[in-house]
């Protein structure tokens, strides 16, 4: 049996109340479905070939953190007999802070987990009212301390910046109140306006929406901060002081594979990307029948994988290795205008985007890279 590596990704929809910006796959409300969607996953897990053993896992949602901890623990003891758990495995919980209370906290721990991504967004009463979040800044104050006393090896704090209250004094003030947390990894994310969303069509009626020239420079103030504060800005969003990056993410973003189970849940594996169900009812329905809750599958090789390899992991800020997209990209006006512009580097060995906040032009370039000829065409 092939005992590769592999990353899981374990989706759990369930909310108290569903934030107006979030397009995840997410029910408010039905926390009555919880017992049957974990017979479900259970299901799910079994039906799965053991292709590997799991290196890190990663339960995201929806929020992980609303289930009772004893669950959680029979869906990481479920995945290490069918795959195994390497040593010293990253097991990731995202967790809401309203939810954190000590005991949890220590069910959360004893269920397997050892790092937690905590869903702060902002520390301005304010903003987090805007954002419907539940939660308050001073519940936000207590989750890092609370998730050190339970045992966990590694804590994160999620931020989201540019939300239209949001002045760029609150947005300094929540750095730097997530620093004096002392978390060991920050992820910044740019509130994104997604299509069919509360947000998306506030928006489209004509409501305030986030600036984008606001979020550069909110971008900008929270990289200066951080890393000042001894974190290093290892990928366009993220943040870790040294040894906390993100195993899962780093995985992903090196084009490994990753098994997907939940609702709405996306996985790759040796060259085939797939997706599940989005439809609560349907997910619990096919798994049910002993189906696999596949929406949609396709097989990602040759040119199209490459150029996978190099927008994902051009996101790094190692950059990525050039290979065969190297010249393509050096060679497209678009991708020259870049490097002329001082936002992308490309060398014989590496593809590295300069500018963080040009991450996202390098990969759409990327992606639309043709295919170069083979030589012999070129010849004839
Ligand atoms: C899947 S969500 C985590 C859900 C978790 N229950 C919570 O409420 O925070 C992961 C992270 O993505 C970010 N996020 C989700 N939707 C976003 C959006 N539209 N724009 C920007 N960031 C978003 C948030 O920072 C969130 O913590």
């Amino acid at each position: 049996m092939s005992r590769r590596l592999l990353a899981a990704y374990v989706h759990i929809p369930f909310c108290g109340r569903v934030c107006p910006y979030c397009d995840f796959a997410v029910v408010a409300g039905r926390d009555d479905l919880t017992g049957r969607y974990f017979s479900a996953l259970l299901a799910e897990i079994e039906m799965e070939p053991r292709a590997g053993t799991i290196g890190s896992v990663f339960v995201g949602g929806g929020t992980p953190s609303r289930v009772e901890p004893n669950l959680l623990g029979g869906l990481i003891a479920r995945l290490a007999d069918r795959f195994g758990l390497s040593d010293g495995a990253e097991a990731s919980l995202e967790a809401n802070p309203e939810d954190w209370t000590p005991e949890r906290a220590d069910g959360f721990v004893a269920a397997g987990f050892n790092r937690v991504s905590f869903g702060v967004q902002s520390f301005d009463d304010v903003v987090l009212a805007e954002l419907g979040r539940v939660h308050t800044a001073a519940d936000a104050r207590r989750v890092v301390d609370r998730a050190r006393a339970a045992g966990f090896d590694s804590v994160s704090v999620d931020l989201i910046f540019g939300t239209p209250s949001e002045s760029e004094d609150s947005w300094v003030a929540t750095v730097r109140s997530a620093i004096d947390l002392e978390p060991d990894h920050v992820s910044t994310y740019a509130l994104t306006v997604e299509r069919g969303t509360e947000l998306g069509r506030a928006v489209a009626a004509g409501g305030a929406g986030p600036d984008p020239d606001d979020q550069a420079e909110k971008y900008e103030r929270a990289r200066t901060i951080l890393t000042r504060a001894g974190f290093e800005h290892y990928e366009v969003s993220n943040y870790a002081r040294a040894g906390h990056e993100v195993q899962y993410n780093l995985n992903t973003w090196a084009q490994g594979d990753y098994l997907a189970f939940g609702l709405g849940a996306h996985g790759h594996c040796a060259g085939v990307r797939r997706r599940n169900v989005r439809r609560l009812e349907a997910y619990l329905e096919m798994v049910e029948d002993g189906e696999r809750p596949e929406a949609g599958a396709e097989e990602v090789t040759g040119w199209d994988a490459e150029l996978e390899r190099v927008f994902l992991g051009v996101r790094l800020r190692a950059g990525v290795a050039a290979g065969a997209v190297g010249p393509a990209l050096a060679g497209d006006p678009d991708g020259q205008a870049l490097i002329m512009a001082g936002k992308l580097e490309v060398t014989d060995d590496r593809i590295i985007a300069r500018d963080p906040l040009f991450t996202d032009a390098v990969a759409r370039v990327v992606l639309g890279l043709p295919a170069p000829e083979p030589p012999e065409e070129r010849d004839a």
